[in-house]
């Protein structure tokens, strides 16, 4: 009898204590829900819908009664915090609350869950620093806080977390120095610190993290030397530091890593002498090493061995003053003092020889960087990493061109907008296509505009007029000329600067938090984007009072705004983008068959560059996808189903979801499929289809409008 009573006991305290638990961890919830402060998402988190946090609240992982995991990647907290309250379910073993819009600090408190193994808060807003306290931590593998802007140093102490094996702060607001007892850690397997205001040097003992598999430092502003001990790294597979002001010669240990590294990046840093032809073998790629002026050897185009006077003959070497990149090297041995066991007289020739060459190179050297400083004197931005490695004739050139601005809020001279904005530089590359290359330039005011420099200088004699023409075109959906220069050696374009991305990356980006399908632009958001497009190419075609072509309508040229508001750009320019004046460019998948055949563009042209582009936001597939190594084209696929009543197949399937009335979905499919008709005549106008568009609006009262993704296309990394 005794017996029973205590076991009924027991099991009353167990009840009891489970129920206390569950009822602190929602209360726990249901303050960090509060302190996301967005009440319309995480409706689950409920407790009169859903019983217990257990038992269907949206992202909560459990085992048993315990709250293991929070995983709320992608869904809409935008301008919400990461309440402390997080700290009290101590049963957290993973919380993902990447691409959410969070803003504000991470709490400190985060540092206190000992259970902890992987902690992701990248692509939001955070600010603030790090938390101090890491030695709690002691489950903690996984870091990810990549894209935010955290400030403050990186935490020596976050080698007290013993288990860190994958540690992502990459484009945050870090400064300070890499501290050396990170790499005390056996177990780091990757660093990844790029995009940062990371100081300081490479700390020697980076030959410690004997799991070190990647190490990312690209652009921040390391210095000093790279470490021998590097060499010790056996297991490392990526070493990337470009776009930083180290120096000194590659480590000989470097060759060491030959047999495990598959990717090297040291370009833009002062580094010297030669690449070692084992390293070399290994990564021949010249991007890896470009920038260094004083890097010479193979695969660089920079000779290492001029004419020695040791084995040629006693001539001094000799010395190409026209074009400083070219310039032969004195002997690298020299360079790195090594004696050499030769006549005394010999190494005095060889001495002076090399040391004329040597002045005479700094001496040149020295008036391009004064010339240069002497230009940029009055600007009031930060040209630290302007590379200019043009001869002074292009310089000169630049300048005798014309140079025209439209807009009210960029009245800047031309050295400002160009010169020193610091645009030549890879690292404000936001992309290259066919034309050239489009840079993203700081203004002296602080904001940025997009500068879109063409690759063919010839351009059409028409330039200028075009652009004066296309500068006085404005529509909310299209992206307007602000302005252009033209000069002997360049054309270019400048631009609003819309840092958000374009359909192509929304739609086909394999982005983290959009692998998620629910994170995926529903119907609502794909039919602001596609009205908008229309709208744009109607306002081209017809309404703005001239007749203006787009050419080259596709998904990469409609970028979107933060409200997924779509701004075509590129109109009217397609034909700079051939390398023959007058000469239509084709886009596999985009233009239509009959101008491909006669290379004359079309306003028909044009609608059935909109039917693919339409077709990309009803199916999410690419306009050109592989299948076994053939290319198949979006419109013969959807055609072919279409023609077998089958169309409905070929829709992704969130667009159903999100928009479940059929005849919608089939009203835009018959549409789209009319636009890519072969036959021009059967396509409609821009201004029918826009209209038809009208009506194809259905708004889901199951979701929420869509989170806009910041910065969508992230390099993917091998981590
Ligand atoms: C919970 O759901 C009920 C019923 O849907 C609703 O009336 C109530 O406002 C919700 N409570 C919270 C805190 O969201
Ligand atoms: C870490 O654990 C120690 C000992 O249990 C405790 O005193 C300290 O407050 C903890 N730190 C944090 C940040 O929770
Ligand atoms: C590089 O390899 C050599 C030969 O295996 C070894 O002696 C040397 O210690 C290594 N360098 C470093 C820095 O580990
Ligand atoms: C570069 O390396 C690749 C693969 O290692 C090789 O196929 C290619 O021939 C190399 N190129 C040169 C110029 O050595
Ligand atoms: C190295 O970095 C530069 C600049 O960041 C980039 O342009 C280049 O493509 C990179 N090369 C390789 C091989 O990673």
């Amino acid at each position: 009898m005794q017996q029973a009573n205590s076991i009924f006991l027991i099991l009353l305290c167990v009840h009891v204590l489970v129920a206390g638990f569950i009822a602190a961890s929602e209360d726990a919830l249901l303050r960090l829900k509060h302190g996301f402060g967005n009440p319309r998402s995480l409706g689950t988190w409920n407790a009169s819908v859903n019983a217990s946090p257990c038992r269907g609240w949206e992202g909560v992982k459990c085992n048993g009664s315990s709250v293991v995991g929070l995983d709320l990647g992608g869904v809409d907290l935008r301008g919400g915090n990461i309440s402390s309250a997080i700290a009290e379910l101590t049963g957290l073993k993973i919380i993902k609350l990447h691409s959410t819009g969070l803003v504000g600090p991470i709490p400190p408190e985060i540092s206190g869950l000992r259970a902890l193994e992987e902690l992701d808060l990248s692509n939001n807003s955070l600010t603030g620093p790090l938390p101090q306290d890491w030695a709690n931590l002691t489950s903690l593998a996984i870091l990810t806080l990549t894209n935010n802007n955290i400030d403050g140093g990186i935490p020596a102490n976050l080698s007290d977390a013993p288990n860190l094996k994958k540690v992502r702060l990459e484009r945050n607001k870090l400064s300070g120095p890499i501290s050396a007892a990170i790499f005390v850690h056996k177990s780091l397997q990757s660093l990844a610190v790029e995009f940062n205001n990371i100081n300081g040097s490479i700390p020697a003992e980076i030959g410690e993290a004997v799991s070190l598999r990647s190490f990312y430092a690209g652009s921040n502003r390391l210095e000093g030397s790279i470490p021998d001990t590097i060499g010790a790294l056996s297991r490392l597979k990526h070493f990337h530091v470009d776009h930083n002001q180290l120096s000194g010669p590659l480590p000989p240990s470097i060759v060491n890593l030959t047999a495990s590294l598959l990717t090297l990046n040291v370009s833009y840093n002062n580094l010297t002498g030669q690449i070692p032809p084992a390293l070399a073998a290994k990564i021949n790629d010249t991007s890896a090493f470009v920038g260094n002026p004083f890097l010479c050897g193979f695969p660089l185009a920079v000779n290492c061995s001029s004419p020695s006077p040791a084995s040629t003959n006693k001539r001094p070497p000799e010395i190409s003053p026209e074009v400083p990149h070219d310039t032969p090297f004195p002997d690298p041995k020299f360079w790195n003092g090594k004696k050499r066991s030769s006549s005394k007289t010999k190494i005095i020739i060889e001495a002076v020889g090399s040391l004329a060459a040597f002045f005479i190179f700094m001496i040149l050297m020295w008036i391009f960087v004064f010339r240069d400083r002497e230009r940029s004197r009055h600007a009031s931005v930060s040209t630290a990493k302007v590379q200019n490695w043009f001869s002074p004739d292009i310089q000169d050139d630049r300048r005798k061109g014309r140079y025209e601005v439209f807009s009210e809020d960029l009245q800047y001279s031309y050295e400002d907008l160009v010169s020193n904005a610091g645009f030549f530089d890879t690292a404000h590359v936001l992309g290259k296509g066919r034309f050239g290359t489009v840079y993203r330039s700081h203004l002296p005011n602080g904001s940025l505009i997009a500068v879109k420099v063409f690759r063919y200088s010839h351009a059409a004699p028409s330039f200028e007029r075009d652009l004066e023409l296309l500068a006085s075109i404005k529509h909310r959906n299209l992206l307007t000329v602000k302005g252009f220069y033209v000069n002997p050696v360049e054309k270019a374009v400048f631009y609003d600067y819309i840092p958000t991305g374009t359909l192509y990356e929304v739609l086909h980006g394999r982005h983290t938090a959009l692998s998620r399908e629910d994170a995926l632009p529903s119907w609502q958001t794909r039919h602001i984007i596609a009205l908008g497009v229309a709208r744009a190419m109607t306002y081209l075609h017809r309404g703005c009072g001239y007749k203006i072509l787009h050419r080259d309508l596709k998904s990469t040229n409609v970028l979107l705004e933060a409200d997924w508001n779509p701004r075509v750009s590129d109109h009217g320019l397609a034909h700079l983008a051939s390398p023959r004046p007058g000469e239509v460019a084709e886009t596999p998948g985009y233009t239509a068959p009959e101008v491909v055949k006669s290379k004359k563009s079309t306003e028909k042209g044009d609608v059935y560059s909109f039917g693919v582009v339409l077709l990309e936001l009803l199916t999410g597939q690419e306009a050109v996808s592989y299948v076994e190594g053939n290319a198949v084209k979006l419109t013969d696929w959807v055609v072919k189903l279409h023609v077998e009543g089958r169309g409905q197949e070929a829709i992704e399937p969130i667009v159903l979801k999100t928009c479940p009335l059929q005849n919608i979905v089939d009203k835009c499919l018959n549409l789209a499929v009319l636009c890519v008709d072969s036959n021009p005549n059967h396509r409609p106008t821009m201004a029918e289809v826009a209209s038809v568009l009208e009506d194809c609006n259905y708004t889901s009262p199951l979701r929420s409008p869509d989170v806009k993704i910041e910065n969508p296309l992230l390099p993917f990394r091998d981590l």
